[in-house]
């Protein structure tokens, strides 16, 4: 039994994603903390009949709200508003996580962290480093949800090639996406070449990797000012930490499927053979990943030698922009010790 946190669970992201922890039969005990409205969702949810107990924490009781918390799922921050880039919220977001972190650092320093906010590129390295600095850094326990990409990669793909003649279930396996979360850093690869052929053979190719990749400002512009992804979102996390609750059981990490999460290459097994494969010192990257009792055990990196032309061409774009949010992510983190 678990017991889990959302850091941002009032928000249009946390209440939903907090819906589904609380429906979750392996989560023992929901801990919701915002600047508002944190004790009134968890009264709310408490009288919902499954197992898991719920509970409020306002801004004086966050370390209440941390301590024995098993999973931290961060959804804390502003969203975008049409015309803005996942970058222009890093101002206001990169404070937060920080302040965030040093309270998981002090409060959950064993916790998963699992980070949603936006830019997911930037904040990760500032959980890295705010976590570093104090010797807390673990680097299977450090994740940016880079699941959304994903989900829009098999919705889009079934968009295309047809709701009546294939099911979406069976295209999970045809698609994944990597590189990071924010335009041209994210990049679907195919893991069935046979979607490929087909997408280039009706050039529909280019127009399916935009979407993927800018998927994110179709819901911007629908919600008009309102804010960005939230519904989608809420499942999208609450995917992840579900496979990452699957794995509590696991004692192998060959028992389950892998995932894409960003993680920090360098600390994990695996990950130094990604940076080598990808050519590059990029040190943050979201790639297929093995968990096992809940951490990041090994990165995939036998993907890359199965990348298409197009595949090695979106790569070679993403690696230099994801590099620059890596850094924009380090020196604030550094400069605001
Ligand atoms: P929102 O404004 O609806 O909710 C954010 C919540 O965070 C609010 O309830 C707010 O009170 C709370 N908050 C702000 N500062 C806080 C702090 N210091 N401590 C605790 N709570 C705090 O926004 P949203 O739509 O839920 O989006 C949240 C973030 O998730 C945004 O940065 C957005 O860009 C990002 N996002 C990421 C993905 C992804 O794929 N990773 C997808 C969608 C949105
Ligand atoms: C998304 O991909 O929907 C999120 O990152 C939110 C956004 O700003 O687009």
């Amino acid at each position: 039994m678990v017991s889990v946190t959302v850091l941002g669970s009032s928000g249009g992201i946390g209440q939903p994603l907090s819906l589904l922890l609380k429906l979750d039969p392996q989560v023992s005990s929901l801990r919701l903390y915002d600047l508002k409205l944190s004790h009134g969702n968890a009264t709310d949810l408490s009288h919902i009949d499954t197992n898991s107990s719920a509970a409020g924490f306002n801004t004086a009781e966050i370390a209440l709200a941390l301590k024995g918390s098993q999973l931290v799922i961060i959804p804390a921050g502003i969203p975008r508003k049409p015309g803005m880039s996942r970058d222009d919220l890093f101002k206001i977001n990169a404070k937060i996580i920080k302040s965030l972190t040093v309270q998981i650092a002090e409060h959950a320093p064993d916790a998963r962290i699992l980070v949603i906010s936006n830019p997911v590129n930037s904040l990760v390295p500032i959980v890295y480093e705010t976590l570093q600095s104090v010797g807390k850094f673990q680097p299977g326990k450090v994740m940016g949800i880079t699941t959304l990409d994903i989900i829009r990669s098999h919705t889009f793909l079934v968009d295309i090639l047809g709701r009546t003649a294939y099911s979406v279930d069976k295209l999970k396996d045809a698609v994944t996406v990597v590189g990071g979360h924010s335009g041209e850093t994210i990049i679907p690869i195919f893991t069935d070449q046979k979607y490929y052929r087909r997408l280039r053979d009706t050039r529909t190719y280019e127009s399916y990797v935009h979407r993927v990749q800018f998927g994110g400002d179709e819901v911007v512009k629908a919600k008009d000012g309102s804010g960005s992804a939230t519904l989608s979102m809420a499942w999208a996390g609450y995917s992840f930490a579900k496979k990452l609750l699957n794995s509590l059981h696991l004692n192998t990490a060959g028992d389950q499927h892998p995932i894409p999460t960003f993680v920090y290459l360098p600390g994990l097994p695996g990950g130094k053979e990604l940076q080598k494969k990808l050519n590059t010192s990029v040190e943050f990257f979201s790639a297929p990943v093995k968990l096992e009792k809940g951490i990041v055990v090994a990165v995939e990196h036998d993907w890359v030698d199965k990348l298409n032309e197009d595949e090695k061409k979106l790569i070679a774009k993403c690696l230099p922009i994801l590099e620059n949010n890596i850094k924009k992510g380090l020196s604030f983190s550094k400069d605001t010790k």
